[in-house]
């Protein structure tokens, strides 16, 4: 048996490696099991053995006792910043003053993900942690070492012999997106203040006294750069090279990295990098491009506080500060009424941004928005704008607070809050201007009637007018009346009316969506008119038979059913189909012809081995069956493959026929022939 030292050295080393392979690569080569095994015997026998504690062991991140204040710690080689390149032309000046100053036609560079975080340097002597700090100003920053020590991904101890005396890693602390949402999550929950974005969330986990607190923060590091290196092995020539040895000593480096050759391939690696941008975990807010060769490095030197060889082209930020100069009251097509920011314009994102939404009054109470408040906007790939958070600092003496109507700021009827939900309706329904327009907007749009050239402006202005009360007096718009409209000359209206005519001939499931029922969009749609058929079956139909609709709940199931129990509803639907709307009637089964599963409902269950599930579904409804997610006592036969489970149980319960997929091979092929 090996005695308990050697026991404890060689799992703390198996610990190391297998640790550096789940962080780094993302593929470990042992089970998690396996590693708290290991884990477990550590524990285990460094309680039982104290004389071998050692304060680089994995089992020694548990955080540490508060501190008072942090240290003060001198960089020996300063910290430095990056130049900035906002655009193409930027980088290719850049370009052009290195090669100028190297004397050659071009160079080779190394292109990183810029990561949004907090850098910091991290000490190791003898392969061992030794320090960790801040950037502070560059010369000096502050002891940060027990905050450090907590991070998973930072080994306590490199892996490998031949370890350099002193080593130097400077890299980046940040919060992946992922953990800054579990961690707002939480923190809502107790009661605290969300942080605004991970990297204020970073920020301030590593600036906590007490490292226990900052242990519990999902914290993660990526090391881009070197430090002071004292070493009598040989070190690397490059930049890539340096990247490679410090991923070997169980450092984690940025998987994205790649070489690049000139401006255009850089460029060619900034846009790809923008375009995988919002599917990161983690925040960057550009790319860093430096010069690889570590003599060409040296050559170029540096200019006060930032390299003269390396640059940062930065990605339109996502996130600006503007001014809010009104908070305004939106009537939506259901009702809601949903409270606007008016912004001083500001560019964000990529586009010019001057309204954002505030959800409901319970956002704008989190925030704890007043108007005339200076907020961090944020706009994020297609997303609509947010306001993230208010700069109280620069909250201005004249603020006023948002005042929530009490009447619907469009027909002036008392809104109403249903218990437990967050948002006030106006209940007026289509009397309301508002969600006249709103419905209407709905009802031409693209997915619904898809009506081409009734524009916002239009709509606006026919229900200012009077002439369109309601989505079927479209229908009944001529030239002349269209004609007289702001911005519109007889061609225009002519081809409008042209367009509203032909947009008669549609299909049941686009109808039903266009009605704008709270709740119902495409996709239910689409269930609906699968399921039903036809309008009257729909609109008679009661809230149970409605739940038999795949994906159909009972709080959509009331709003369908409510949605036809007004008479003013069923007007409207009436007075549409009167002015000629229509879609193809179903295919009735012809006597004799009809596809052999006609009218039966057939539910899939389980794994299926020769088909895929889809596949089986496929076949079902080519053999005109209806295919169902859910099982009723309407519910024909369930099909069920290995791990069926509650549907299984309910197809017993009811008495539902169930057979395998080898019977359901069988009857495939029998009613196909
Ligand atoms: S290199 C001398 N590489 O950006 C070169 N910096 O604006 C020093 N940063 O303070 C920096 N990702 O916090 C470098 N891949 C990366 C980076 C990176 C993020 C941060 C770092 C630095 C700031 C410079």
């Amino acid at each position: 048996m090996t005695d308990p030292e050697t026991r404890i050295a060689s799992l703390r080393e198996q610990l190391r490696v297998w640790g550096a392979e789940y962080y780094q690569a993302d593929a470990p080569s042992v089970t998690d099991s396996e590693y708290d095994r290991a884990f477990q015997e550590l524990l285990g026998l460094e309680a039982e053995y104290p004389e071998f504690a050692a304060a680089d062991s994995p089992t020694q991140r548990v955080g540490a006792a508060p501190l008072a204040s942090f240290p003060s710690v001198v960089h020996r080689m300063p910290m430095l910043s990056l130049d900035n390149a906002f655009n193409h032309e930027d980088m290719n000046d850049f370009d052009r003053r290195v090669c100028e100053r190297a004397g050659v036609d071009s160079v080779r560079y190394v292109c990183e993900p810029k990561l949004d975080g907090i850098a910091v340097s991290v000490v190791y002597e003898s392969g061992k942690l030794a320090q960790a700090a801040t950037r502070g100003d560059g010369q000096r920053g502050e002891g940060i070492t027990e905050n450090i020590r907590t991070i998973d991904v930072i080994p306590l101890r490199l892996i490998g012999d031949d370890l350099p005396g002193y080593l130097e890693v400077r890299g980046e602390v940040f919060m992946p997106r992922s953990g800054f949402e579990v961690l707002n999550r939480r923190t809502l929950l107790d009661g605290g203040r969300p942080f605004a974005n991970p990297r204020n969330a970073a920020a301030g986990s590593l600036r906590q006294l007490d490292s226990r607190i900052t242990r519990r923060r999902p914290l993660a590091f990526c090391a881009y750069a070197l430090g002071v290196v004292e070493s009598d092995g040989p070190l690397p020539d490059s930049h890539d090279e340096a990247m490679q040895w410090l991923k070997t000593l169980g450092l984690p480096v940025s998987e994205l990295r790649e070489l690049a050759t000139g401006a255009a391939a850089c460029e060619a690696y900034y846009h790809r990098l923008a375009a995988q941008r919002d599917s990161l975990d983690y925040d960057i807010d550009g790319i860093v491009y430096k010069v690889d060769d570590f003599s060409l490095q040296r050559r170029l030197g540096a200019v006060s506080r930032a390299p003269r060889w390396a640059i940062a082209r930065k990605f339109p930020a996502q996130e600006e500060m503007t001014q809010v100069l009104d908070v305004e009251f939106q009537v939506g097509r259901t009702g809601a009424v949903t409270p606007v920011a008016r912004l001083e314009p500001v560019f964000v994102g990529g586009v010019t941004v001057s309204n954002a939404t505030l959800h409901n009054a319970d956002e704008v109470s989190r925030l704890n928005l007043q108007i005339g408040d200076t907020v961090v906007i944020r706009r994020a790939g297609d997303v609509i704008p947010q306001v993230v958070s208010v700069v109280t600092e620069r909250r201005p003496a004249n603020t006023r607070s948002v005042v929530f109507p009490g009447n619907c700021p469009a027909c002036s009827s008392t809104l109403v809050r249903a218990e437990g939900e967050a948002v006030w309706r106006c209940e007026a329904g289509l009397v309301c201007p508002a969600q006249q327009r709103a419905s209407v907007e709905h009802f031409v749009s693209r997915r619904a009637m898809d009506i081409d050239g009734l524009g916002e402006k239009i709509v606006e202005q026919l229900i200012a007018e009077g002439l369109v009360t309601n989505v079927a007096d479209l229908f009944e718009l001529d030239v002349a009346t269209l004609a007289g409209l702001e911005r519109m000359g007889q061609r225009s209206a002519q081809n409008l009316v042209n367009a509203i005519a032909a947009s008669r001939e549609t299909t049941l499931a686009r109808f039903i969506y266009s009605l704008g029922i709270r709740e119902v969009g495409e996709a239910t749609a689409r269930q609906l008119a699968d399921y039903f058929a036809n309008l009257e079956a729909l609109m008679s139909a009661s809230t149970a038979q409605l739940q038999e609709v795949d994906d159909v709940g009972p709080v959509v199931a009331d709003h369908i059913h409510a949605f036809f129990q007004q008479g003013r509803n069923r007007e409207t639907v009436a007075r549409l189909v009167n002015l000629g709307i229509h879609w193809p009637a179903p295919a009735a089964p012809q006597a004799g012809e009809g596809l052999p599963l006609e009218g039966q409902i057939w539910v899939v269950t389980g794994k299926l081995e020769s088909l895929s599930r889809e596949q089986a579904e496929e076949r079902l409804r080519g053999l005109g069956a209806r295919v169902s997610s859910s099982v009723s006592g309407k519910t024909t036969a369930v099909v069920a493959g290995p791990g069926a489970g509650s549907k299984l149980k309910k197809a017993e319960q009811l008495g539902v026929e169930v057979i395998d997929e080898a019977a359901l091979l069988e009857r495939l092929e029998k009613d196909t022939s």
